[in-house]
């Protein structure tokens, strides 16, 4: 899949050649084959399945938008806007967002203890992560979690923006720009003495904000299926929302900025990954949820504000 050239208005060729396009790539070939395999299974009946609906993207829209999602989301040469747009490194936008986060009153925020030293080498936590999906459900510390928190969205600096005259705190996982998209909310099952209810991590006061008042425990665990699902949420001791706000980035990079919140979010989910590991606990991303009943339990409207990652971790 080499032939990237063609104009975003031939995108249908561009599709077509996206979905099609074996003869450069063997590894291409030989994904194609097992495709054709499973296609041919499914096309006995109504039901397809994806790497059949890929095989013929004008038959199914939503595969269709996915790959044109990523014709317009590339940058090209020569086009001004985009210049414009993204020529300030830290735009006011984002100091003023964060300055104003910063101001903000929170009532009933729980102040997280300081981060625990970890004495895991790197190379360690890096060799010993696995996704975990047995958990014995017993309680972890809040300096444990204050630990796991810091190193997935902690601040770890400030830098100063020149354009805005102001300080901008900087966080342990990168962020496209310094625009920040993905927020961190959890539910603790069973950890120290917090009540399971859903809190916002807030990254500048490193402190946990109790959000969502509507959305119990239950209705929450209910989001992730259990039929098929080789974790069994209920036995972790957390679990961590990703909640994407895409606009952030949006305003900036236009549509390749969902990219960057998605980006966004793999880095804090492997920072989260790799605390966990260091600890001696156990973790597992899970993106197998309904996600309207979860943005619905959580008071999401799926546009502006979205789920969309979520990671459990307990103890092993
Ligand atoms: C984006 C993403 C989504 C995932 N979703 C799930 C999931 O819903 N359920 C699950 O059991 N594992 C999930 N995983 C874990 C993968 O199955 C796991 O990383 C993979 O099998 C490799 O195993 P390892 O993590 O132990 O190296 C997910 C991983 C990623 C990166």
């Amino acid at each position: 899949m080499t032939r990237h050239n063609t104009d975003i208005s031939k995108k249908d060729s561009f599709l077509k050649q996206l979905a099609r396009d074996e003869s450069s790539n063997a590894d291409a070939a030989v994904l194609r084959n097992s495709m054709r395999r499973y296609a041919s299974m499914s096309s006995v009946s109504a039901l397809r399945t994806y790497a059949a609906a890929l095989e013929d993207p004008d038959y199914s829209p939503a595969i269709r938008l996915a790959l044109d999602y990523l014709a317009v989301a590339r940058t090209t040469r020569g086009r001004a806007e985009e210049e414009l747009s993204v020529a300030a490194f830290f735009g006011s936008g984002a100091a003023t967002l964060l300055e104003g986060l910063r101001r903000s009153e929170i009532k009933d925020a729980v102040s997280l203890p300081a981060p625990l030293k970890i004495r895991t080498t790197f190379q360690e936590a890096v060799a010993n992560r696995r996704s975990i999906r047995n958990f014995t459900g017993d309680r972890i510390s809040l300096p444990v979690l204050s630990t796991i928190l810091s190193a997935a969205l902690g601040v770890t600096g400030t830098i100063r923006d020149e354009g805005s005259d102001v300080n901008i705190a900087v966080r342990a996982a990168p962020s496209g720009g310094g625009l920040w998209p993905i927020d961190l909310y959890l539910l603790p099952l069973q950890i120290g003495n917090l009540e399971s209810k859903v809190y916002r991590y807030d990254t500048l006061r490193h402190a946990l904000v109790p959000q969502c008042p509507l959305a119990t425990r239950s209705a929450i665990v209910e989001c992730f299926p259990t039929q098929g699902s080789s974790v069994k949420v209920s036995d972790t001791s957390v679990v961590l929302f990703l909640v994407a706000r895409a606009w952030r980035s949006i305003v900036k990079y236009g549509p390749r900025g969902l990219r960057f919140a998605f980006h966004e979010a793999g880095a804090i989910s492997e920072h989260v990954n790799l605390s966990v590991s260091a600890l001696g606990f156990g973790s597992t991303d899970l993106a197998n949820f309904y996600e309207d009943e979860l943005n619905n339990a959580l008071g999401f409207d799926g546009v502006n504000a979205t789920v969309i990652h979520s990671i459990a971790l307990g103890t092993i």
